[in-house]
């Protein structure tokens, strides 16, 4: 299955999923829409394609995000990996990746959608917070859920010690989430639900 990875910085959740040299999944390319993305040193250095289509290089959301449809509709993916993409995509670009558009965001969804997430999570005082990989759909930061991981707060945390825990979790289930796509095993119906075919 060919697999194109959209990045907008240090690329770690990326490194996880090659790093985790999934059979069957090839990743095509690694797309950032910064020139300076850390995580596309690391793809070249693994030999894979990468991109840079910049999002300060077009006027309007909708031009940037045709550029961007058709950088990656050149690896004919199977699946398209938002890990760290910090832009909100249109309704036609999601619309065109349906079902194989994956994203993470560093909470346990649908609490705290949106930025900052561990500095609110610590705000609002929670036990329990964690990551969320979901299929994206036109709402930001929402859709159906694929698999979670929850992480225990302690008292002493800040917003760094937090991110960590939380990150070492998210380099764990990304890989998974991406794995049972490729085994097929993972899909999307037209009604929203998510269903993981012989999950353990
Ligand atoms: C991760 O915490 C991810 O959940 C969020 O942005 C961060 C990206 O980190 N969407 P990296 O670029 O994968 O290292």
């Amino acid at each position: 299955k060919s697999i194109v990875i959209l990045v907008s910085g240090r690329g770690s959740n990326m490194e996880a999923i090659v790093r985790a040299a999934i059979p069957g999944a090839i990743i095509s390319a690694v797309i950032s829409n910064r020139p300076d993305a850390k995580g596309l040193e690391f793809a070249a250095s693994r030999g894979i394609a990468t991109a840079v289509v910049d999002h300060k290089a077009f006027a309007t959301r909708e031009g940037f995000d045709m550029a961007l449809a058709e950088a990656i509709d050149m690896h004919r993916p199977d699946l398209v990996v938002l890990a760290g993409f910090m832009r909100v995509l249109s309704d036609d670009f999601v619309r065109h990746y349906e079902g194989r558009l994956l994203n993470i965001h560093p909470s346990l969804l649908p609490a705290f959608p949106g930025l900052h997430t561990h500095r609110r999570a610590l705000e609002a005082g929670i036990r329990i917070h964690g990551a969320t990989v979901h299929f994206v759909t036109a709402a930001l930061d929402c859709g159906p859920v694929v698999i979670q991981a929850a992480v225990p707060v302690s008292s002493g945390d800040d917003e760094e010690s937090l991110a960590a825990r939380v990150l070492a979790q998210e380099h764990r289930i990304y890989p998974q989430a991406v794995r049972w796509f490729v085994e097929g095993r993972l899909s999307l119906s037209s009604e929203g639900r998510v269903s993981v075919q012989g999950e353990a």
